[in-house]
């Protein structure tokens, strides 16, 4: 059972879930020039974000116009800390794509007012926590949690630890709030693995409930992107 709101579309492997998702980000901005972008990191948009790199470095595609907004950060990094969200938001988005304009994720008022003041998100770029975390907004988190603080859960500690080797993961983190992300305008969820797939088939066939952040994404304009692993 899959809500109206909702389209899925899967696609045979990572590559191609690359190429989808750059192809459906490209779309909007060709069209909306001055989009508002909520930027996840993770592994599974690196291919897509890569991919729209490609073509604004072959000339076909112009960012210059985006707004890139941080979705989490860990909480208490020093500046210039190797683990930072941030950082590795300009490095794979920011940078690549041309990017002028970043609203980091340092304050949850000051990022709330800024967001406000901007109008809100056009689109949000979402990965799948294996937990059903979006963002960090960690189980349990209801449409209306804030953009806050939060304490990680031993699953998210356990699989953030595979982006740092050999350095601990922060026990703490702030994230865009599921107000925040449940207020864009169309969200794009990334889903890729068969580790992701039971997660997926909760947060899209189960009930809307706190234990599974991501079944809220429902009530949105939302387009669901898996391989096959993820939902055979
Ligand atoms: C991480 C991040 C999310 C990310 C998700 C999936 O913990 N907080 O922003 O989207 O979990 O990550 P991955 O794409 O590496 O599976």
């Amino acid at each position: 059972m899959v809500t109206p709101g909702v389209t899925v579309h899967v696609v045979p492997d990572a590559p191609a879930l690359a190429d989808a998702a750059a192809e459906w980000l490209a779309q909007r901005i060709a069209r909306t020039p001055a989009l508002t972008v909520l930027v996840a990191t993770g592994q599974t948009p690196m291919g897509m974000y890569a991919q729209l790199a490609e073509r604004v470095r072959a000339g076909t595609l112009d960012c210059s116009g985006v707004t890139a907004v941080q979705l989490d950060e860990y909480a208490g990094l020093p500046e210039g800390d190797p683990r930072s969200l941030r950082a590795w938001m300009l490095r794979s988005f920011v940078t690549p794509l041309g990017v002028q304009t970043v609203v980091p994720l340092l304050d949850p008022a000051a990022f709330t007012g800024r967001l406000a003041a901007l109008g809100g998100l056009d689109v949000a770029v979402l990965g799948l926590g294996p937990n059903g975390h979006v963002g960090f907004n960690e189980p349990p988190s209801g449409p209306d949690a804030p953009t806050r603080e939060v304490a990680l859960t031993p699953e998210s500690l356990r699989s953030n630890a595979a982006y740092w080797s050999g350095l601990t993961v922060p026990t703490r983190a702030v994230t865009a709030g599921m107000d925040v992300i449940l207020g864009a305008r169309e969200t794009l969820l990334l889903v890729s693995g068969a580790h992701k797939c039971a997660i997926l088939s909760e947060a899209l066939d189960g009930p809307e409930t706190p234990l599974v952040p991501a079944s809220f994404l429902r009530r949105t304009a939302l387009t669901v992107l898996a391989d096959r692993d993820a939902r055979p």
